[in-house]
Protein backbone atom coordinates (compact mmCIF):
# COMPACT_ATOMS: atom_id res chain seq x y z
CA UNK A 1 0.00 0.00 0.00
CA UNK A 2 1.50 3.60 -0.61
CA UNK A 3 1.49 6.30 1.83
CA UNK A 4 -1.14 8.16 1.11
CA UNK A 5 0.29 11.89 2.41
CA UNK A 6 2.97 13.37 2.19
CA UNK A 7 5.27 12.52 5.87
CA UNK A 8 5.48 14.26 8.38
CA UNK A 9 8.84 14.87 10.49
CA UNK A 10 6.91 13.98 14.28
CA UNK A 11 9.82 14.43 17.12
CA UNK A 12 9.53 11.39 19.78
CA UNK A 13 7.06 10.26 17.39
CA UNK A 14 4.26 12.00 20.11
CA UNK A 15 1.89 12.31 17.57
CA UNK A 16 1.45 10.06 15.63
CA UNK A 17 -0.84 6.80 16.01
CA UNK A 18 1.62 3.27 15.12
CA UNK A 19 -0.68 0.40 16.08
CA UNK A 20 -4.02 -0.15 17.05
CA UNK A 21 -4.75 -2.25 20.17
CA UNK A 22 -7.29 -3.63 22.08
CA UNK A 23 -5.73 -4.17 25.59
CA UNK A 24 -5.52 -1.16 26.68
CA UNK A 25 -6.73 2.56 26.71
CA UNK A 26 -5.60 5.73 27.76
CA UNK A 27 -6.93 9.02 28.26
CA UNK A 28 -3.96 11.30 28.89
CA UNK A 29 -5.57 14.73 29.59
CA UNK A 30 -8.08 12.75 31.97
CA UNK A 31 -5.71 10.60 33.33
CA UNK A 32 -7.59 7.39 32.51
CA UNK A 33 -6.42 3.91 31.87
CA UNK A 34 -8.47 0.53 31.12
CA UNK A 35 -7.17 -2.70 30.68
CA UNK A 36 -10.15 -3.93 27.80
CA UNK A 37 -12.49 -1.34 28.80
CA UNK A 38 -11.70 -2.01 32.65
CA UNK A 39 -10.54 0.90 35.21
CA UNK A 40 -7.26 0.07 36.11
CA UNK A 41 -8.09 1.47 40.04
CA UNK A 42 -10.98 -1.39 40.03
CA UNK A 43 -8.09 -3.98 38.86
CA UNK A 44 -5.49 -2.97 41.29
CA UNK A 45 -8.07 -3.28 44.12
CA UNK A 46 -10.36 -6.70 42.95
CA UNK A 47 -8.14 -8.63 40.26
CA UNK A 48 -4.56 -10.93 40.40
CA UNK A 49 -1.91 -10.78 38.25
CA UNK A 50 -2.88 -13.79 36.89
CA UNK A 51 -6.48 -12.58 35.88
CA UNK A 52 -5.51 -9.59 34.39
CA UNK A 53 -3.04 -11.64 32.09
CA UNK A 54 -5.55 -14.10 31.09
CA UNK A 55 -8.08 -10.71 30.65
CA UNK A 56 -5.42 -8.82 28.16
CA UNK A 57 -4.75 -12.00 26.30
CA UNK A 58 -8.26 -13.29 25.96
CA UNK A 59 -9.85 -9.75 25.99
CA UNK A 60 -12.23 -10.82 28.49
CA UNK A 61 -12.55 -12.14 32.33
CA UNK A 62 -12.43 -15.78 32.96
CA UNK A 63 -14.68 -17.51 34.50
CA UNK A 64 -13.24 -19.90 37.79
CA UNK A 65 -12.88 -22.77 35.33
CA UNK A 66 -10.65 -20.74 32.71
CA UNK A 67 -9.05 -18.56 35.44
CA UNK A 68 -7.98 -22.56 37.37
CA UNK A 69 -6.85 -23.65 33.77
CA UNK A 70 -4.71 -20.58 32.73
CA UNK A 71 -3.11 -20.60 36.07
CA UNK A 72 -2.43 -24.60 35.78
CA UNK A 73 -1.18 -23.53 32.30
CA UNK A 74 1.62 -20.99 33.62
CA UNK A 75 2.57 -22.92 37.05
CA UNK A 76 3.39 -26.18 34.60
CA UNK A 77 5.84 -23.21 33.11
CA UNK A 78 7.77 -22.41 36.31
CA UNK A 79 10.69 -24.20 36.16
CA UNK A 80 13.94 -23.16 33.72
CA UNK A 81 15.57 -26.17 31.72
CA UNK A 82 18.29 -27.37 34.00
CA UNK A 83 20.65 -25.73 31.24
CA UNK A 84 19.63 -22.22 31.82
CA UNK A 85 20.49 -23.01 35.42
CA UNK A 86 24.13 -23.73 34.28
CA UNK A 87 24.35 -20.32 32.32
CA UNK A 88 23.08 -18.59 34.91
CA UNK A 89 25.87 -19.50 37.24
CA UNK A 90 28.35 -18.37 34.66
CA UNK A 91 27.42 -14.88 34.83
CA UNK A 92 29.74 -11.96 36.14
CA UNK A 93 27.94 -11.77 39.89
CA UNK A 94 28.80 -7.72 39.23
CA UNK A 95 26.01 -8.00 36.24
CA UNK A 96 23.56 -5.29 36.46
CA UNK A 97 19.94 -7.41 36.82
CA UNK A 98 18.65 -5.78 33.82
CA UNK A 99 21.82 -6.76 31.59
CA UNK A 100 21.40 -10.26 33.38
CA UNK A 101 17.06 -10.47 32.03
CA UNK A 102 17.64 -9.26 28.69
CA UNK A 103 20.63 -12.02 28.13
CA UNK A 104 18.38 -14.45 29.72
CA UNK A 105 15.28 -14.30 27.88
CA UNK A 106 17.18 -14.09 25.07
CA UNK A 107 18.76 -17.51 26.00
CA UNK A 108 15.42 -19.15 26.59
CA UNK A 109 15.13 -19.17 22.71
CA UNK A 110 17.56 -21.95 22.35
CA UNK A 111 15.66 -24.26 24.94
CA UNK A 112 12.13 -23.79 22.48
CA UNK A 113 12.16 -25.69 19.95
CA UNK A 114 9.13 -23.80 18.62
CA UNK A 115 11.13 -20.62 19.29
CA UNK A 116 11.11 -19.62 15.62
CA UNK A 117 7.70 -20.66 15.35
CA UNK A 118 4.94 -18.26 14.46
CA UNK A 119 1.60 -19.34 14.43
CA UNK A 120 -0.89 -17.88 16.56
CA UNK A 121 -0.83 -20.98 19.07
CA UNK A 122 2.96 -21.40 19.29
CA UNK A 123 2.84 -17.36 20.45
CA UNK A 124 0.77 -18.01 23.22
CA UNK A 125 2.72 -21.30 24.46
CA UNK A 126 5.76 -18.96 24.27
CA UNK A 127 3.93 -15.89 25.88
CA UNK A 128 3.18 -18.34 28.90
CA UNK A 129 6.54 -19.77 28.94
CA UNK A 130 7.70 -16.37 29.34
CA UNK A 131 5.58 -15.12 31.85
CA UNK A 132 5.68 -18.09 33.97
CA UNK A 133 9.99 -18.24 33.56
CA UNK A 134 10.64 -14.52 34.24
CA UNK A 135 10.40 -14.78 38.07
CA UNK A 136 12.76 -17.38 38.07
CA UNK A 137 14.91 -16.11 35.84
CA UNK A 138 15.79 -12.56 37.93
CA UNK A 139 15.72 -14.35 41.72
CA UNK A 140 18.24 -17.27 40.07
CA UNK A 141 20.22 -14.44 39.05
CA UNK A 142 19.70 -12.41 42.18
CA UNK A 143 20.79 -15.78 44.29
CA UNK A 144 23.69 -16.30 41.73
CA UNK A 145 25.15 -13.32 42.22
CA UNK A 146 24.67 -13.38 46.35
CA UNK A 147 26.25 -16.52 46.30
CA UNK A 148 22.84 -18.42 47.95
CA UNK A 149 21.67 -21.81 46.92
CA UNK A 150 18.66 -21.81 44.27
CA UNK A 151 15.02 -22.04 44.77
CA UNK A 152 12.61 -24.33 43.22
CA UNK A 153 9.07 -22.44 42.47
CA UNK A 154 6.34 -24.41 43.97
CA UNK A 155 3.41 -25.35 41.42
CA UNK A 156 0.72 -24.15 43.93
CA UNK A 157 1.92 -21.03 44.52
CA UNK A 158 1.09 -17.47 42.33
CA UNK A 159 3.41 -15.90 40.44
CA UNK A 160 4.08 -12.77 42.68
CA UNK A 161 4.34 -15.41 45.67
CA UNK A 162 6.89 -17.71 43.98
CA UNK A 163 8.88 -14.63 43.37
CA UNK A 164 9.05 -13.42 46.19
CA UNK A 165 9.64 -17.28 47.62
CA UNK A 166 12.45 -18.04 45.26
CA UNK A 167 14.47 -14.64 45.81
CA UNK A 168 13.96 -14.66 49.68
CA UNK A 169 14.35 -18.46 50.22
CA UNK A 170 11.27 -18.47 52.55
CA UNK A 171 7.50 -17.50 51.87
CA UNK A 172 6.24 -14.53 52.04
CA UNK A 173 3.25 -13.45 54.15
CA UNK A 174 0.26 -12.72 52.31
CA UNK A 175 0.76 -8.82 52.48
CA UNK A 176 3.93 -8.98 50.93
CA UNK A 177 2.59 -10.70 47.97
CA UNK A 178 -0.64 -9.13 47.80
CA UNK A 179 1.84 -5.58 47.31
CA UNK A 180 3.92 -6.85 44.43
CA UNK A 181 0.75 -8.87 42.94
CA UNK A 182 -0.49 -5.14 42.67
CA UNK A 183 2.49 -3.39 41.50
CA UNK A 184 2.15 -6.53 38.45
CA UNK A 185 -1.21 -5.33 37.61
CA UNK A 186 -0.51 -2.16 37.58
CA UNK A 187 2.71 -2.26 35.50
CA UNK A 188 1.14 -5.12 32.80
CA UNK A 189 0.04 -2.89 29.96
CA UNK A 190 0.46 0.66 28.48
CA UNK A 191 -0.44 1.18 25.07
CA UNK A 192 2.39 2.09 22.87
CA UNK A 193 4.80 3.18 25.20
CA UNK A 194 8.75 2.73 24.09
CA UNK A 195 9.43 -0.96 24.91
CA UNK A 196 5.85 -2.26 23.69
CA UNK A 197 6.85 -0.59 20.06
CA UNK A 198 9.87 -1.85 20.23
CA UNK A 199 8.85 -5.41 20.72
CA UNK A 200 6.05 -4.45 17.97
CA UNK A 201 9.07 -2.98 15.40
CA UNK A 202 10.93 -6.45 16.42
CA UNK A 203 8.02 -8.95 15.97
CA UNK A 204 6.95 -6.79 12.45
CA UNK A 205 9.92 -8.16 10.94
CA UNK A 206 8.54 -11.76 11.55
CA UNK A 207 11.73 -12.20 13.82
CA UNK A 208 10.19 -14.24 17.00
CA UNK A 209 8.89 -13.39 20.57
CA UNK A 210 11.91 -14.07 22.33
CA UNK A 211 13.90 -11.67 20.04
CA UNK A 212 10.97 -9.02 20.89
CA UNK A 213 11.06 -9.25 24.58
CA UNK A 214 14.70 -9.31 24.37
CA UNK A 215 14.25 -5.68 22.25
CA UNK A 216 11.59 -4.72 24.70
CA UNK A 217 14.02 -5.77 27.83
CA UNK A 218 16.82 -3.32 26.70
CA UNK A 219 14.20 -0.49 25.86
CA UNK A 220 12.87 -0.46 29.38
CA UNK A 221 15.78 -0.43 31.20
CA UNK A 222 16.58 3.36 30.41
CA UNK A 223 15.65 6.05 33.23
CA UNK A 224 13.63 7.83 30.76
CA UNK A 225 11.02 4.63 30.67
CA UNK A 226 11.31 1.56 33.15
CA UNK A 227 14.83 2.77 35.06
CA UNK A 228 13.16 5.75 36.89
CA UNK A 229 11.93 3.53 39.77
CA UNK A 230 14.98 2.87 40.66
CA UNK A 231 15.98 6.24 40.06
CA UNK A 232 13.59 7.68 42.13
CA UNK A 233 14.90 5.64 45.17
CA UNK A 234 18.45 6.92 44.82
CA UNK A 235 16.96 9.90 45.20
CA UNK A 236 15.64 9.41 47.87
CA UNK A 237 18.19 7.43 49.51
CA UNK A 238 20.16 10.91 48.48
CA UNK A 239 18.23 13.16 50.13
CA UNK A 240 18.15 10.66 53.44
CA UNK A 241 15.82 12.97 55.66
CA UNK A 242 12.39 14.93 55.49
CA UNK A 243 14.32 18.17 56.74
CA UNK A 244 16.70 17.98 54.19
CA UNK A 245 13.67 17.68 51.26
CA UNK A 246 13.18 21.16 50.64
CA UNK A 247 16.20 22.76 49.89
CA UNK A 248 17.30 19.59 47.91
CA UNK A 249 13.86 20.15 46.03
CA UNK A 250 14.65 24.00 45.29
CA UNK A 251 18.56 23.01 44.19
CA UNK A 252 16.77 20.33 41.69
CA UNK A 253 14.35 23.00 40.54
CA UNK A 254 16.78 25.85 40.40
CA UNK A 255 18.81 23.76 38.29
CA UNK A 256 16.22 22.59 35.43
CA UNK A 257 16.77 18.95 36.61
CA UNK A 258 14.28 16.18 36.08
CA UNK A 259 12.65 14.47 38.74
CA UNK A 260 12.66 11.17 38.71
CA UNK A 261 8.89 9.30 39.21
CA UNK A 262 7.57 12.69 38.00
CA UNK A 263 5.90 13.45 34.38
CA UNK A 264 4.94 11.29 31.33
CA UNK A 265 4.70 11.51 27.38
CA UNK A 266 0.54 10.64 27.63
CA UNK A 267 -0.35 11.45 31.25
CA UNK A 268 -0.84 15.79 31.61
CA UNK A 269 -3.30 14.83 35.09
CA UNK A 270 -2.30 12.25 37.68
CA UNK A 271 -1.00 9.01 36.36
CA UNK A 272 -3.97 6.59 37.27
CA UNK A 273 -1.67 3.77 38.54
CA UNK A 274 -0.44 6.10 40.98
CA UNK A 275 -3.65 7.06 42.68
CA UNK A 276 -4.47 3.75 44.37
CA UNK A 277 -0.24 2.87 44.61
CA UNK A 278 -0.06 5.93 46.97
CA UNK A 279 -2.10 4.56 49.24
CA UNK A 280 -0.88 1.62 49.08
CA UNK A 281 2.87 2.44 49.34
CA UNK A 282 1.62 4.28 52.53
CA UNK A 283 -0.23 0.90 54.05
CA UNK A 284 3.27 -1.50 52.79
CA UNK A 285 5.64 1.33 54.40
CA UNK A 286 4.09 1.40 57.66
CA UNK A 287 3.54 -2.27 58.03
CA UNK A 288 7.50 -1.95 57.03
CA UNK A 289 8.64 0.44 59.37
CA UNK A 290 9.52 2.48 56.00
CA UNK A 291 7.29 5.31 56.53
CA UNK A 292 9.87 8.21 56.20
CA UNK A 293 10.38 7.05 52.45
CA UNK A 294 6.72 7.36 51.97
CA UNK A 295 6.79 10.87 54.29
CA UNK A 296 9.80 12.09 52.23
CA UNK A 297 8.04 11.11 49.19
CA UNK A 298 4.91 13.04 49.83
CA UNK A 299 6.61 15.94 50.60
CA UNK A 300 8.80 15.94 47.25
CA UNK A 301 4.49 15.62 45.77
CA UNK A 302 3.53 18.66 47.27
CA UNK A 303 6.89 20.57 46.43
CA UNK A 304 6.35 19.49 42.62
CA UNK A 305 2.53 20.31 42.79
CA UNK A 306 3.39 23.73 43.64
CA UNK A 307 6.28 24.06 40.59
CA UNK A 308 5.12 21.82 37.80
CA UNK A 309 1.70 20.67 38.08
CA UNK A 310 0.67 23.67 35.79
CA UNK A 311 2.57 22.24 33.14
CA UNK A 312 0.85 18.85 33.47
CA UNK A 313 3.60 17.47 35.36
CA UNK A 314 2.31 14.68 38.17
CA UNK A 315 3.97 11.16 39.99
CA UNK A 316 3.94 8.78 37.78
CA UNK A 317 3.90 4.73 38.25
CA UNK A 318 7.17 4.68 39.26
CA UNK A 319 7.35 7.25 41.91
CA UNK A 320 5.50 5.21 44.48
CA UNK A 321 6.63 1.68 43.35
CA UNK A 322 10.03 2.46 44.50
CA UNK A 323 8.84 3.22 47.81
CA UNK A 324 6.81 -0.28 47.98
CA UNK A 325 9.60 -2.08 46.02
CA UNK A 326 11.74 -1.24 48.90
CA UNK A 327 9.49 -1.72 51.17
CA UNK A 328 9.07 -5.06 50.35
CA UNK A 329 12.96 -5.76 50.58
CA UNK A 330 14.16 -5.52 47.04
CA UNK A 331 17.45 -4.52 46.37
CA UNK A 332 17.03 -1.02 44.05
CA UNK A 333 18.80 -2.78 40.91
CA UNK A 334 16.00 -5.44 41.03
CA UNK A 335 12.97 -2.29 40.30
CA UNK A 336 13.10 -2.14 36.71
CA UNK A 337 12.96 -6.05 36.70
CA UNK A 338 10.29 -5.94 38.40
CA UNK A 339 8.43 -3.95 35.31
CA UNK A 340 9.60 -6.49 33.46
CA UNK A 341 8.41 -8.94 35.06
CA UNK A 342 4.74 -7.69 34.42
CA UNK A 343 5.08 -6.02 31.18
CA UNK A 344 5.81 -9.57 29.80
CA UNK A 345 2.18 -9.98 29.52
CA UNK A 346 1.92 -6.59 27.71
CA UNK A 347 4.78 -7.42 25.20
CA UNK A 348 3.38 -10.62 24.43
CA UNK A 349 -0.03 -9.64 23.77
CA UNK A 350 1.04 -6.89 21.80
CA UNK A 351 3.43 -9.28 19.59
CA UNK A 352 0.66 -11.74 19.25
CA UNK A 353 -1.70 -8.55 18.13
CA UNK A 354 0.61 -7.61 15.71
CA UNK A 355 1.22 -10.28 14.09
CA UNK A 356 -2.84 -10.15 13.02
CA UNK A 357 -2.81 -8.45 9.93
CA UNK A 358 1.05 -7.68 10.13
CA UNK A 359 3.03 -4.56 8.12
CA UNK A 360 6.61 -3.86 8.36
CA UNK A 361 6.64 -1.08 11.14
CA UNK A 362 9.47 0.88 8.62
CA UNK A 363 9.28 4.67 9.60
CA UNK A 364 11.33 7.48 7.69
CA UNK A 365 14.25 9.72 8.65
CA UNK A 366 14.63 13.15 7.60
CA UNK A 367 18.01 13.16 6.24
CA UNK A 368 19.95 16.71 6.94
CA UNK A 369 23.05 16.14 6.00
CA UNK A 370 25.45 17.38 2.78
CA UNK A 371 24.89 16.30 -0.71
CA UNK A 372 27.16 15.84 -3.48
CA UNK A 373 30.31 15.28 -1.89
CA UNK A 374 33.39 13.99 -3.55
CA UNK A 375 34.93 11.02 -2.32
CA UNK A 376 38.43 12.05 -0.96
CA UNK A 377 41.39 9.18 -1.10
CA UNK A 378 43.00 8.60 1.79
CA UNK A 379 46.32 10.41 1.14
CA UNK A 380 44.84 13.91 0.37
CA UNK A 381 42.04 14.05 3.75
CA UNK A 382 43.12 16.25 6.10
N1 LIG B 1 10.88 16.84 36.30
C1 LIG B 1 10.94 18.15 35.98
N2 LIG B 1 10.48 18.65 34.83
C2 LIG B 1 9.93 17.79 33.95
C3 LIG B 1 9.83 16.42 34.23
C4 LIG B 1 10.35 15.96 35.45
N3 LIG B 1 10.31 14.65 35.76
N4 LIG B 1 9.25 15.80 33.17
C5 LIG B 1 9.00 16.75 32.27
N5 LIG B 1 9.41 17.95 32.74
C6 LIG B 1 9.29 19.24 32.04
C7 LIG B 1 10.32 19.31 30.93
O1 LIG B 1 11.54 19.84 31.40
C8 LIG B 1 9.62 20.24 29.96
O2 LIG B 1 9.73 21.56 30.44
P1 LIG B 1 9.81 22.83 29.45
O3 LIG B 1 8.52 22.82 28.69
O4 LIG B 1 9.98 24.00 30.35
O5 LIG B 1 11.00 22.56 28.56
C9 LIG B 1 8.17 19.83 30.08
O6 LIG B 1 8.03 19.28 31.39
C10 LIG B 1 7.74 18.81 29.04
O7 LIG B 1 8.59 17.70 29.15
P2 LIG B 1 9.02 16.76 27.93
O8 LIG B 1 10.46 16.37 28.10
O9 LIG B 1 8.64 17.38 26.63
O10 LIG B 1 8.12 15.52 28.14
P3 LIG B 1 8.25 14.16 27.35
O11 LIG B 1 6.88 13.76 27.02
O12 LIG B 1 9.22 14.22 26.23
O13 LIG B 1 8.92 13.21 28.44
C11 LIG B 1 9.21 11.81 30.28
C12 LIG B 1 8.21 12.40 29.28
C13 LIG B 1 8.55 10.70 31.07
C14 LIG B 1 10.41 11.23 29.51
C15 LIG B 1 9.68 12.94 31.22
O14 LIG B 1 8.56 13.45 31.93
C16 LIG B 1 10.75 12.46 32.17
O15 LIG B 1 11.92 12.44 31.81
N6 LIG B 1 10.37 12.08 33.45
C17 LIG B 1 11.32 11.56 34.40
C18 LIG B 1 11.60 10.10 34.09
C19 LIG B 1 10.45 9.20 34.51
O16 LIG B 1 9.91 9.30 35.60
N7 LIG B 1 10.10 8.25 33.61
C20 LIG B 1 9.07 7.26 33.89
C21 LIG B 1 7.84 7.45 33.03
S1 LIG B 1 6.44 6.49 33.64
C22 LIG B 1 6.89 4.84 33.45
C23 LIG B 1 6.90 4.46 32.04
O17 LIG B 1 5.81 4.22 31.50
O18 LIG B 1 7.99 4.35 31.47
Amino acid sequence: MATATAPTFDKGLANTVAAETQMSFIDGGKGVLEYVGIDIDSLARNSTFEETVYLLWNLKLPTRAELDAFCTELRAEYMLPAEMDALIRQFPRSTPPMHALRTMISALSMFDREADVNTPEANRRKALRIVAKTPALIARFDRHRKGKPFVDPQPDLTIAQNFLLMLNGELPTDAMAKALDVCLILHADHGLNASTFAARVTIATLSDMYSAITTAVGTLKGPLHGGANEEVMHMLNEIGTIDKVDAYMAGKLERKELIMGFGHRVYKAYDPRATYLKTFAKQVAADTGNLNLYEMSRRIEEIMDKAVAAKGIFPNVDFYSATTYYSLGLDLDLFTCMFALSRNSGWCGHCIEQLKGNRLIRPMADYIGPHGVPYVPMAERR
